[in-house]
């Protein structure tokens, strides 16, 4: 039986590429629901780009709900320097018309994970964790009820993207991140440490490409948009492919490798706000909280990309 999975997300092109694995996945992955965030790009944007996604991928079914459109305290943070203004810049998309469910991503988040049988919800947090830590502020019952929750969030060895020590999606919402990290809930965390190994060379977006079908193209020209902000940075032959990840561990773990450690997230210092502390060699004795995943198999996450990518229309 398909595990279900909700994804949480702020779409974003990989975060859009994250998606379209899941749903390219259906044998492994049932995707009962979708909740954005502001992240990337403020929510009325994230809302449309990740209608337009499931659209795509022809999964208007998937129940569709807008979260939390600021962070928990801070100011909001967005990334059009990397995604672009719409935040999936690099395809022209169609105006979706797939409606967005009325009830809120937080409340939609409480009452999945209440109704459905405790451990049979996995959470892929793609953005910021503001809406899940709402959620397990608002209804703590939740928290034991959770199989998982599968982030893309922080850095360590790699140190930060969007300040010189955190990481986007901590940054955006620290206090929110402290949150999740504090919940008790099984963490599998998918850093900068490890997706900064995943590059998108030009070969692997070829590959993409060439797959022929509307998913390939799609995928290939968002890419081919915002890999442009961090070849600059960082001058590698290609660009990280973050989001992505989260997927490709539900969908091939034997690809990734980690050791389950202490993380906590600074929240008060203006120098490191948004900075993850990985306990890596465990001189501390504070709770092994998270999962922290460093190695993974790049030329085999692509294979698996692309062989699944073909599968969708
Ligand atoms: O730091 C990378 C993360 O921030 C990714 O999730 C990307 O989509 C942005 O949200
Ligand atoms: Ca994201």
């Amino acid at each position: 039986m398909a595990r279900k999975i909700i994804i949480d997300t702020d779409p974003g092109q990989d975060d859009a590429v994250a998606m379209l694995l899941a749903l390219a996945a259906p044998d492994v992955l049932d995707v009962i629901g979708v909740v954005v965030v502001a992240g990337n790009v403020p929510l009325a944007r994230t809302v449309g780009n990740a209608r337009k996604v499931l659209e795509l991928a022809g999964r208007a079914d998937i129940p569709l709900h807008a979260g939390c459109s600021r962070p928990t305290r801070r100011a909001p943070v967005t990334a059009e320097h990397v995604h672009g203004p719409t935040g999936l810049d690099g395809h022209a998309f169609p105006e979706p018309t797939m409606p967005v469910q009325p009830q809120h991503g937080v409340d939609y988040l409480i009452e999945v994970l209440t109704r459905e049988p405790a451990g049979s919800i996995t959470l892929c947090t793609l953005g910021p964790l503001t809406n899940v830590a709402l959620a397990l502020v608002k209804a703590p019952s939740i928290a034991p009820r959770i199989r998982e929750i599968v982030m893309m969030a922080g850095a360590e060895f790699e140190v930060g993207n969007i300040t010189p020590a955190a990481e986007f999606n901590v940054y955006a919402d620290a206090e929110a991140a402290d949150v999740v990290l504090r919940s008790g809930v099984p963490i599998t965390m998918i850093p900068l440490d490890l997706s900064h190994q995943v590059l998108s060379t030009r070969d692997r977006l070829d590959r993409i490409a060439a797959i022929g079908n509307r998913a390939g193209g799609a995928v290939a020209g968002m890419l081919s948009f915002s890999e442009t902000f961090d070849r600059q940075k960082y001058g590698w032959n290609g660009a990280p492919l973050h989001d992505p990840c989260v997927i490709a561990w539900l969908l091939a773990p034997e690809m990734f490798g980690g050791r389950t450690i202490n993380v906590r997230v600074e929240t008060a210092s203006a120098l490191t706000y948004g900075a993850t502390v990985a306990d890596w060699w465990q001189i501390t004795d504070l709770p092994r909280n998270v999962h922290y995943l460093r190695d993974v198999d790049a030329a085999g996450f692509y294979d698996l990309l692309t062989q699944r990518l073909a599968r969708l229309p």
